[in-house]
């Protein structure tokens, strides 16, 4: 059969994407992205020159941008009308501006239209802050992701300077803070534990042993 819906929810940097991709991986599942939709809008508008305090013309560029989730080996190549912004979207810059695009309602429609379309047949793990409670509030299996602020920021400083990046452990923590409290406090499908998910703290547990948890959870409902 097609397989049933996972949702990974949780804070930033607390490892839901490379969970989530391996998770998928393993089960052989589609492996969707959602704050790369935000984050692709986002690098969109700055590229636009859109104002981001303009709700109904990021509400409108929400609606008309083409953003494709292509599955490549070993992750997601993120389009947006036809370019490849997958590394784009990961800057410092995208990261500062996104909780305020995501935030709009109007932006949010048609991202989560598209994300239960791309979910609609199952055998889908995908990751973002309301996919339990508003996305797929149907999902199999649910899943809280959490870890500790100083464990979050730690790994998040440690990709970001594996790729290269001059970053700042104590500027990073800031930024990822207030990122989490707009995304915790907006009045659309705020970041919040779904009722029935599965919290999960991870600080300290290896990252084959969160795997490990989220398999069990599979198979045990599969
Ligand atoms: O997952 P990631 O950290 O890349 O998400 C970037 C931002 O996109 C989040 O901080 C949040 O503002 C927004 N987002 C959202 N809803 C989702 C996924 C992400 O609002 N389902």
């Amino acid at each position: 059969h097609a397989g049933i819906q996972v949702a990974i929810d949780g804070p930033a940097g607390a490892g839901k994407s490379t969970v989530a991709r391996e998770l998928a991986k393993r089960l052989g599942y589609l492996y969707i992205d959602t704050g790369a939709m935000y984050r692709a809008l986002t690098w969109l508008a700055l590229q636009k020159g859109i104002a981001l305090s303009d709700d109904a013309a990021l509400a409108r560029l929400a609606e008309a941008a083409d953003i494709v989730l292509l599955p490549v080996p070993g992750g997601l190549t993120v389009l947006v009308d036809g370019q490849d912004v997958t590394d784009a979207i990961r800057t410092t810059e995208v990261s500062r501006h996104v909780s305020r695009v995501s935030a709009v309602a109007g932006v949010r429609v048609p991202m989560v239209r598209l994300q239960q379309k791309m979910a609609m047949r199952g055998g889908v793990v995908m990751d973002g802050r309301d996919i339990g409670t508003h996305v797929l509030p149907q999902a199999e299996v649910k899943v809280f992701l959490t870890a500790s602020v100083e464990e979050r920021a730690r790994r998040r400083f440690k990709e970001m300077s594996l790729k290269g990046a001059d970053v700042d452990l104590e500027q990073l923590r800031a930024d990822m803070e207030r990122r989490d409290r707009e995304d915790m406090t907006r009045e659309t499908a705020p970041l919040v534990q779904a009722a029935d998910a599965v919290y999960l703290d991870t600080t300290g547990l290896a990252f084959d042993e969160v795997v490990g948890r989220l398999l069990d959870m599979v198979h045990s409902r599969a």
